[in-house]
């Protein structure tokens, strides 16, 4: 998968999202390398990971290696560095964030409970109503979509001791009440903390060997 044109750099808090068109006909979100904030892509890849072995409606992400000279044209000054692989998601045509509609049906609200047990378990303190992504796909009807998982571990900087001493306390998250409302069974809850003690460790150790040495 070859990148073909920068399309736009996408307003955000680390401002490190750029939309860019692949050769296989797809748009892909992709973030570069940033040494200030050096866990994110790492965080991103195991979220990721994570995310598709409990099912979870995340766009598909890969680990890609953009030519240097491609990379060159995007803007500049915000702090990444060139390294051998960058982090892409697949881009999520017609939606819009939770900020920007009001939601009262989720058509998949069965993965609900799913998301804010991952969010515990990654302790991801960042689910804001950006970070999920609402598209209609008939009127009054919106499927659910988990993006940015650039800060669990409850930082994008997170050095080892600080996964020693993660917070336990409630996340404050309107994102999560709102989700709340669509749960319908409690049990749910149960469901996804049996999937994710099913996680063989060996699968964690093959996920982390993807993860490039100049990502440090
Ligand atoms: N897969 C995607 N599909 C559509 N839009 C996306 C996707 N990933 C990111 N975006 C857009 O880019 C913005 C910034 O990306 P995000 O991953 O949230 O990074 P940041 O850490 O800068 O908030 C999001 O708020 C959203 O508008
Ligand atoms: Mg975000």
């Amino acid at each position: 998968m070859n990148p073909l044109t920068y399309q736009k750099l996408f307003q955000s808090k680390t401002n490190n999202a750029h939309l860019v068109t692949f050769d296989n006909g797809n748009d892909y979100v992709v973030k570069l390398f940033k040494p200030s904030e050096d866990k994110a892509l790492i965080n991103e890849w195991l979220a990721y990971c994570i995310a598709r072995f409990m099912g979870l409606p995340i766009p598909y992400s890969y680990l890609i290696e953009m030519p240097k000279s491609f990379v060159e044209v995007f803007p500049k000054g915000h702090g990444t560095v060139y390294t051998s692989k960058q982090f892409a998601s697949k881009y999520i045509a017609n939606s819009v964030n939770a900020h920007e509609t009001k939601v009262e049906n989720i058509l998949n609200y069965n993965d609900m409970a799913k998301i804010i047990v991952f969010d515990y378990w990654l302790c991801n303190t960042d689910r804001t109503r950006k970070n999920i992504l609402l598209q209609e796909q008939t009127a009054g009807n919106h499927f659910l979509w988990i993006i940015d998982n650039a800060e669990i571990f409850d930082s994008y900087s997170w050095t080892m001791n600080d996964l020693e001493n993660l917070p336990q306390n409630l996340i404050r998250s309107a994102t999560h009440e709102l989700m709340v409302r669509f749960i319908k069974e409690e049990k749910d809850f149960k469901i996804a903390l049996t999937h994710i003690q099913s996680i063989p460790t060996q699968l964690l150790e093959e996920i982390l060997s993807f993860v490039p040495n100049d990502w440090g």
